[in-house]
């Protein structure tokens, strides 16, 4: 038995079958959602054995925040990040704690998240936004949420960081990279998920025909885009400029080739699923509630006043408190990397009384820990901005909110993602009013994040006389610097290799 914590078990949900364990009762299609249900009853930490592989997975608030003390616990690679290596090879996301390339892909690329390099970034997300607008403008029918708002999410990584355009919004569909890339990653998963079955292998290689040419694709189009940069102008500003031209300080060294395709991939890859699922949850919940999209509405008519075409300045977006709640809150119910997995870094003992070793490693299930009544109340599976209100969040248990991971491995891009989809959310509801079908159920699709399917919304253009009558009816707060707000964050540094501010790359 793989991670076989010694021969310790733990709850398991019924049903369990002789060589098959508990793989049964799982959804392909949906395996975190069918997990969620399954364990319900079965405590804090419960395990699922699939063949022989078992999976240890922590729902619990205290026990996930024990797991969160960096002293005792790091980061481990679940089997399906280990498959993922195979596409993303040693990319900041799937390397092992001990890989230098980490040590030297972090080092160099922290000062591409500083206050400075978002000042940069800032006009760049505005212009893909108002392309985004155009495009809604010039069609009629209601838009489908997560497929637009992946669309603007990967346009504005790919300009940010590696300054290319994808023409999203000029095309019907999407760039033949978006369909490839995903295709390889889901392959990558899947070979991670039968790792465990008896055949896997002949199964693996079965899919790696089947998308080789994917891979080869993908591969390609990085490859081209590296090379170009290497024998083209100079320029050190964006994360491949840094990753091809920038030694690090200390050592000297550079990323090789490789290591920057996989670099590239990971960014893509990590910097847009997860934010566009987490517009379209914060959208879904604003359209399911007038009363939290009329205060959501009042705050950006306050702050960016009558005309529906005021782009918020860089400032500006640290002053939507209310909309930075709204997003807590989604990411809250539906964190859209909804999981990540710790080993100890020495045998330790649990709070469970449970001795784990540094080669067990446990899944901590973050929807599950996000709504621990111990932790949020009875009322846990409720939409409820309030609940990141100061005086609401004081005295709550640490560590008990992780959307983007935890510790020295948690998202390098969490300040990125925060100030996109602030200045995304504002400039939408500034600029429109929104529509949900009220017989819309949400369902939501696990692809490598998670992201609602088939959510559409009536967008209407708001006139000048509805944005003032808004704000006259609403309830906007005082609209000073947020407190939490993305700029204000310990750690934010306001150094970025010299790079102008303010010139968009
Ligand atoms: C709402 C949006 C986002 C969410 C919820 C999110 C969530 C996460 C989580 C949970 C992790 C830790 C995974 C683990 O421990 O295994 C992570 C890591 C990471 N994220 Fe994000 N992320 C978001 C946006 C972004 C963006 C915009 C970027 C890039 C611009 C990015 C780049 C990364 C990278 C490179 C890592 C690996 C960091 C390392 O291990 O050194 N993420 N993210």
């Amino acid at each position: 038995m793989r991670n076989d914590w010694s021969g310790q078990t733990f709850p398991h949900p019924s049903g369990r079958k002789p060589v098959v364990g508990d793989a049964l009762g799982t959804d392909v299609r949906a395996p975190l959602q069918s997990t969620m249900r399954r364990a319900e009853g079965l405590g804090p930490i419960f395990e699922m054995q699939v063949f022989d592989q078992k999976f240890v997975f922590v729902t619990g608030a205290e026990l996930a925040a024990e797991l969160a003390d960096e002293s005792r616990f790091e980061k481990a690679l679940s089997p399906a990040l280990v498959a993922l290596r195979e596409f993303a090879g040693q990319g900041l996301f799937t390397a092992y704690n001990d890989e230098t390339n980490w040590t030297l892909a972090h080092d160099l690329l922290r000062p591409a998240f500083t206050k400075a390099a978002m000042q940069r970034y800032h006009p760049v997300m505005l212009a893909a936004a108002q392309e985004l607008f155009d495009s809604w403008d010039s069609r009629e029918g209601p838009v489908d949420v997560s497929a637009d708002m992946t669309k603007l999410t990967m346009e504005t990584i790919s300009r940010t960081a590696f300054s290319t355009d994808f023409g999203s919004f000029s095309r019907a569909e999407p760039h033949p990279f978006i369909p490839a890339m995903i295709a390889a990653l889901q392959a990558g998963q899947r070979k991670g998920s039968l790792n465990a079955m008896p055949g896997a292998g002949l199964m693996a290689r079965r899919i790696d025909r089947k998308n080789a040419h994917h891979q080869a694709y993908v591969d390609s189009l990085l490859d081209g885009i590296i090379a170009e940069r290497r024998t083209g102008e100079a320029d050190d500003c964006d994360l491949l400029g840094i990753m091809l031209h920038t030694p690090h300080p200390e050592t000297g060294e550079r990323l090789d080739d490789l290591n920057i395709r996989h670099q590239i991939l990971t960014f893509l890859v990590a910097g847009h699923e997860t934010t566009s699922g987490a517009l379209s949850f914060a959208l879904y919940y604003l359209s399911r509630d007038p009363a939290v999209l009329a205060k959501a509405q009042a705050e950006v008519d306050e702050v960016l006043g009558p005309n529906r075409d005021t782009e918020p300045t860089f400032e500006q977006v640290a002053k939507f408190r209310y909309l930075r709640r709204v997003l807590d809150e989604g990411l809250r119910l539906w964190p859209t990397a909804p999981a990540f997995t710790r080993s100890p870094r020495e045998t330790t003992v649990l709070s469970t009384g449970h001795t784990m070793r540094p080669e067990d490693w446990a899944i901590v299930v973050l929807p599950m820990m996000h709504r621990d009544p111990e932790v949020w109340g009875e009322d846990a599976g409720e939409f409820d901005p309030d609940r990141f209100l100061p005086e609401n969040a004081r005295g709550r248990l640490p560590h008990s909110y992780k959307p983007f991971g935890t510790g020295e491995r948690s998202c390098i891009g969490r300040q990125f993602a925060l100030h996109e989809a602030i200045l995304v959310l504002a400039r939408l509801l500034h600029r429109y009013d929104i529509a949900g079908d009220p017989d819309y159920e949400l369902e939501i699709a696990e692809r490598l994040t998670l992201m609602p399917r088939g959510f559409e919304l009536t967008i209407t253009p708001r006139t000048p006389a509805r944005v003032a009558a808004a704000a006259e009816a609403g309830q906007a707060e005082p609209s000073e610097v947020c407190p939490v707000s993305s700029i204000d964050q310990p750690g934010f540094q306001a150094t970025s290799h010299g790079c102008p501010s303010g010139s968009a790359k």
